[in-house]
């Protein structure tokens, strides 16, 4: 009889786990995130609640909340420090109507509202972190209506283990009574594909990212091939509900031109990967639009298989990347690294379909349909450029 109770108590405990197996379980991020973060184009210095308003208002009537764009995120710098009673502490003078009215104002547009903290004492900009109030902080977030929690890795304590501080937050999140994404952000630096699964909604995989083609900062971080080497071989660890993380994106921040930044979107949605933009979405070029609103490329990036792209084939400079769909079909992106304009091929083979299999080809970035091939297909890339094409058995 002992042992029946015994039973019946484990059966108890293994249900009321956050996670199931080796993903976590909550219920929410079954496709990747979309939205938008405030980092890469506001930083610290320029982030307060007008930029938040206005990006909320821009994403709901410029296409972006149609298109999947969700959450309003707002990353380092908007938190100084914490009352007598241990809550943390909003900036007056940035968010002067407060984080509660914050939230509402981009529920009110239809939109999810993210907010950002540190497993440390404190924030990469100094700001306090939540190593000792995890329960506190994740209470007060879930009052305020937060839908979405980045946690950063700066100043943690030495010997700080990472799967068990993100687990604590995981816990606290559940207990929170909100559901919440939980995004873990330690770099890739512990290699967390091998063990986040069970804790975070998704992980980087990689360094910060910077808004170049091919740079490589002495600290790790870089651009956009960096971020492809470190993305080819961790595609098994991604999907629905638990995804690698290859940073926000870039696109319109000027550092890159036309051809890289819709290469970069390309292999992001071929990753499977979060979009979360990091521009001025407010005041964007056509070119941008066009990029972050091209709902096809898009559609590859949510395909509710949840796959990440593998590079099946690597000759120098030029690529091929694949990834199946839940109809059946294949996301291939065609890549050339290189400086001038090359023709690039995928045999079926490099794909996973038999040499004989007839099938249609959809260029992702063009519209333009070709007639059935048989074998494999074939396309001139430009440099930095990719040919992004969506290839269904007939
Ligand atoms: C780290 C993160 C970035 C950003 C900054 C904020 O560098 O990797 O994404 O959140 O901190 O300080």
């Amino acid at each position: 009889m002992r042992s029946v109770a015994r039973l019946f108590f484990v059966m108890i405990s293994l249900a009321m786990l956050p996670c199931v197996g080796n993903a976590l379980d909550n219920g929410l991020a079954r496709t990747p995130p979309m939205g938008w973060n405030s980092w890469n184009k506001f930083g610290c210095k320029d982030l307060n609640e007008k930029v938040v308003r206005a990006t909320a208002d821009a994403m709901a009537s410029n296409g972006m909340k149609d298109a999947g764009y969700q959450f309003v995120i707002l990353d380092d710098c908007w938190q100084t420090g914490r009352d007598a009673s241990g809550n943390i502490v909003a900036d007056v003078e940035r968010f002067p109507s407060g984080m509660k009215a914050l939230g509402d104002y981009i529920h009110s547009k239809g939109l999810k509202f993210g907010i950002y903290t540190d497993a440390g004492t404190m924030t990469c900009a100094k700001r306090p972190g939540s190593i000792g109030h995890e329960y506190l902080d994740a209470k007060q977030y879930a009052n305020w209506g937060v839908d979405y929690l980045k946690e950063d890795w700066c100043n943690t304590l030495p010997g700080q283990n990472s799967e068990a501080s993100y687990t604590l937050m995981r816990n606290a999140l559940a207990d929170s009574g909100r559901p919440i994404v939980f995004s873990i952000c330690e770099w890739g630096s512990t290699k967390p594909w091998l063990w986040a699964g069970p804790i975070g909604n998704l992980w980087r995989a990689t360094p910060d990212i910077q808004d170049c083609w091919d740079c490589k900062r002495s600290w790790g971080g870089g651009g956009v091939t960096l971020i492809m080497d470190l993305m080819s071989g961790i595609e098994s660890y991604s999907g629905p509900g638990h995804w690698n993380d290859p940073d926000m994106l870039e696109v319109g921040n000027g550092g890159m031109n036309k051809e890289e930044y819709r290469t970069h979107f390309s292999m992001w949605a071929m990753w499977s990967a979060p979009l979360l933009a990091g521009n001025a979405v407010a005041n964007m070029s056509a070119d941008t639009k066009e990029i972050l609103l091209n709902k096809e490329v898009i559609a590859i990036d949510q395909d509710a298989l949840g796959q990440q792209a593998s590079r099946v084939k690597k000759t120098g400079d030029l690529e091929v990347w694949s990834k199946q769909l839940a109809d059946g079909g294949r996301a291939v992106a065609l890549v050339n690294r290189g400086p001038a304009t090359a023709q690039i091929s995928a045999s079926w083979t490099d794909i996973g379909y038999p040499e004989a299999v007839s099938a249609s080809v959809h260029d992702l970035w063009t519209g333009k349909d070709s007639a059935a091939k048989k074998g494999g297909y074939s396309a001139e890339v430009p440099s930095h450029g990719v040919i992004m094409v969506r290839i269904k058995p007939q």
